[in-house]
């Protein structure tokens, strides 16, 4: 089953890029940038990958972050990621990108955008992969910085697509962010927002009301409000789930206590994701294949949900139509 989950065509729909900074490559940027790093090696790097909770990854994650200075940087990550998707044979990515964690460093936001942007134009060239980028609210700062962030960065308004809410879920709700989510819309972005990881349903319900929001990144805590779930369901508002996090992060103690079987029972959009995958040991594909494996999932259940991925993909119906036809002939081979 690794096989047909590497032939899968896959949608990559909750990818933070900064989660994609392997240790090699944060050694390589460090030393380049003279950064010192708290750590001797690569190896004690991934040593000290062990979290108890949301929080506690999010330290060494924008601890992480502190090595990328210039576009080079931001291109570089990117790129390194674009390999691995290509290899993994995901053919659309829609992928976050914090701003706010390198401009309270003082980068302007403009080497963040060109970096980044410059690698994902290089990525459809060269490996066909096409790209949306995210630019993603830090909830644990105010809604006024995160206006002010938007405003910033207004002047590359056509490099991003969609607007995000991510870091600290818990006690930072939503509604904190309705303005900028509001301003957002009217600029004519997409609008996502991480909810129901550590927070509870009712920030769920906030993302869809306050911000609305027509996708929800991680969601799976959406199960202890039936009422939500049927919202959801009725809706088909997509699940950006995220199997290998949701264990590492401690959302669930084991990947066969994950509630992804319940969540499929009831009917909802469910897609497959990875996160961070340079801290949560996957890529896309081996949060599919762990999912397979805890749930003994079939090969007409793998299709749906990479089908899932690009019904819930901010792409043309032309493009999803092509795609679902490659998915039936895989399905029935
Ligand atoms: N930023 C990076 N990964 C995140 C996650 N899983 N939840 C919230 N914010 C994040
Ligand atoms: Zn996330």
């Amino acid at each position: 089953m690794k096989d047909f989950i590497a032939r899968l065509p896959k949608a990559e729909l909750h990818l933070h890029i900064e989660g994609t900074l392997e240790p090699e490559l944060m050694f390589e940027i460090a030393s380049r940038n003279r950064v010192h790093l708290p750590y001797q090696s690569p190896e004690q790097v991934r040593k000290a990958y062990e979290f108890s909770d949301l929080q506690s990854f999010l330290d060494i994650y924008y601890q992480g972050t502190r090595v990328l200075l210039q576009d080079r940087d931001f291109y570089d990550l990117a790129w390194a990621y674009l390999k691995k998707a290509h290899e993994q044979n995901v053919r659309h990515a829609e992928v976050f990108f914090d701003p706010q964690a390198h401009t309270e460093r003082g980068i302007p936001i403009r080497a963040i955008i060109d970096g980044l942007d410059q690698a994902f134009q290089d990525g459809e060239r060269q490996f066909g992969i096409s790209s949306k980028l995210i630019l993603s609210f830090l909830r644990h700062l105010s809604g006024d910085h995160a206006m002010k962030t938007f405003q910033d960065a207004l002047p590359f308004r056509d490099r991003f697509a969609g607007v995000g809410l991510d870091s600290s879920e818990r006690d930072h709700p939503p509604e904190k962010f309705t303005s900028v989510f509001a301003r957002a819309r009217e600029e004519g972005l997409f609008v996502v927002a991480h909810a129901g990881e550590e927070g509870p349903p009712d920030y769920v319900w906030q993302a869809l009301d306050a911000l609305r929001a027509s996708r929800i990144d991680h969601g799976v805590r959406c199960i202890e409000d039936p009422a939500l779930v049927d919202r959801l369901r009725a809706e088909r508002v997509p699940l950006t789930v995220c199997p290998l996090s949701n264990v590492k992060l401690r959302v669930f103690d084991a990947i066969e206590n994950h509630n992804l079987r319940q969540l499929l029972s009831a009917g909802l959009c469910v897609t497959i994701n990875s996160d961070d995958p340079a801290y949560f040991g996957g890529y896309i594909n081996e949060n599919f294949l762990a999912v397979h494996e805890a749930f003994d999932l079939t090969k007409d259940e793998l299709c749906m949900l990479a089908r899932n991925s690009f019904e819930a993909a901010f792409l043309p119906d032309s493009e999803k139509t092509r795609i679902f036809a490659e998915l039936d002939e895989l399905a029935s081979s």
